[in-house]
């Protein structure tokens, strides 16, 4: 099966075949990687298995919860040398970064090491910084644990530090040598964490067009059964849509900016909540409400609008409507203001014509944008029968 989309223009048209997803290769600067996937019920065994079978020298940079939950008991593990994440924003900081670096000193890591990430996008961002400034590189492979690494952050390379109260302001572009994915990880994953997971994979399968919507309305329920199968799919299907545009734009400098869909209004709900609602959540919203400015703008249907509202309300837990129902809008446009894609008044707002059908438009950070924002907010609150 194929699947056809297009950003500003640019055809795509990828091979579909979920079930033959034992890993791919993903084409990147300055070299290939691996992606590959894993179903274990010993996700910690599995992975010494990986570790002993490479000739490399291992070291490991592990969310600590994820070595207590996983590794705590094969002993092999505790003999790498291990440095622990407490996977909280706080950590995501130049100053663990340094620390990080001391552990590597002290472990005499060199270009023949290889530095096992293992955790979700705190971890992840973490270990791809560190293997970028490292002696100008430091081969890492990523591990990632949360639905949000395996279905998104894995693929693409990029990375970012937070810096005195501003989220990802450090930020570089570093790839790993391969990404070993094991959905065995996701049993032990918050209920928000998945939903949070599930949000990103939503904004890929639209980007990748009907097939790939098609595979999400498919496998939705069985997944929010819990079903390994169907998350599986899901993660494949999320990295066959990105992987096509990282390869084709890997450095952002046009159509990956497409990514960005749901991200400029997930950002600032974000921070109006106090990141309250979860990364991927907030995402979700935010496309629905881009829909609803493009939808009032006349650029994208009245059924396709319904049809993503529709599967929005899925997936967007009820705690976290009730939080954006309670929240002021007010200070929402200094936030966008500050967004990466704004020049001046202008937000390069990524944006759905049609379901595999993005482009991008200017949104005008005035007087009238900020009603037009705060009307698309409340229909979209109307759609779940919210008041505000
Ligand atoms: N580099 C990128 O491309 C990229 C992309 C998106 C997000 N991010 C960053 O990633 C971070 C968010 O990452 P995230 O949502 O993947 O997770 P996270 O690293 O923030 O972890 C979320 C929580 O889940 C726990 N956890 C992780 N795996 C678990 C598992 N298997 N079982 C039980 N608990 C588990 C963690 O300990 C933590 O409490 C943000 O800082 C964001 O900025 C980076
Ligand atoms: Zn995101």
């Amino acid at each position: 099966m194929k699947g056809n989309f297009s950003i500003q223009n640019q055809n795509f048209s990828v091979d579909i075949n979920l079930q033959s997803q034992s890993g791919f290769i993903i084409n990147s600067s300055p070299r290939p990687y691996e992606v590959e996937f894993y179903n274990s019920k010993n996700p910690g065994n599995n992975l010494l298995d990986i570790i002993s079978s490479s000739k490399s020298i291992p070291l490991l940079l592990v969310d600590k919860k994820i070595y207590k939950l996983y590794f705590n008991d094969i002993p092999a593990i505790k003999e790498i040398p291990t440095f622990f994440v407490d996977a909280v924003e706080e950590s995501k900081e130049m100053d663990t970064v340094l620390e990080i670096v001391s552990f590597l000193e002290q472990n005499k890591a060199t270009k023949t090491s290889m530095l096992y990430v293992v955790g979700g996008g705190i971890v992840q961002d973490l270990g791809a910084f560190v293997g970028a400034m490292y002696k100008r590189g430091l081969p890492w492979t990523f591990v990632p644990t949360t639905l949000l690494a395996q279905g998104d952050s894995c693929v693409g390379g990029k990375t970012a530090l937070n810096h005195k109260n501003t989220k990802n302001l450090l930020a570089l572009f570093s790839a790993p040598r391969k990404v070993v994915i094991d959905a065995g990880f996701l049993e032990t994953l918050d209920k928000s964490d998945v939903f949070s997971g599930i949000g990103e994979i939503f904004r890929l399968c639209i980007t990748g067009g009907k097939s790939f919507l098609d595979i999400f309305i498919k496998e939705l329920p069985d997944f929010l059964k819990g079903d390994k199968r169907a998350s599986n799919n899901l993660i494949a299907a999320s990295l066959i849509v990105k992987k096509a545009i990282v390869e084709f734009d890997e450095f952002e400098l046009d159509i990956r900016r497409s990514m960005n869909y749901g991200h400029s209004f997930g950002h600032a709900l974000e921070a109006l909540t106090k990141f309250k609602i979860p990364h991927g959540i907030a995402v979700t919203i935010g496309i629905l409400i881009e829909n609803e400015i493009s939808y009032q703008r006349k650029i994208l249907s009245l059924e396709e609008r319904n049809l993503l509202l529709e599967l929005g309300q899925k997936i967007i837990p009820s705690d976290s409507l009730n939080i954006l129902s309670n929240t002021s809008l007010e200070g929402v446009l200094d936030l966008l203001r500050r967004d990466k894609k704004t020049e001046g008044t202008v937000l390069k707002l990524a944006t759905l014509k049609s379901i595999g059908e993005m482009k991008f438009f200017d949104f005008i950070l005035n007087e009238d944008g900020e009603k037009e924002l705060s009307f698309a907010v409340l229909e979209v609150l109307k759609f779940f029968n919210i008041q505000k």
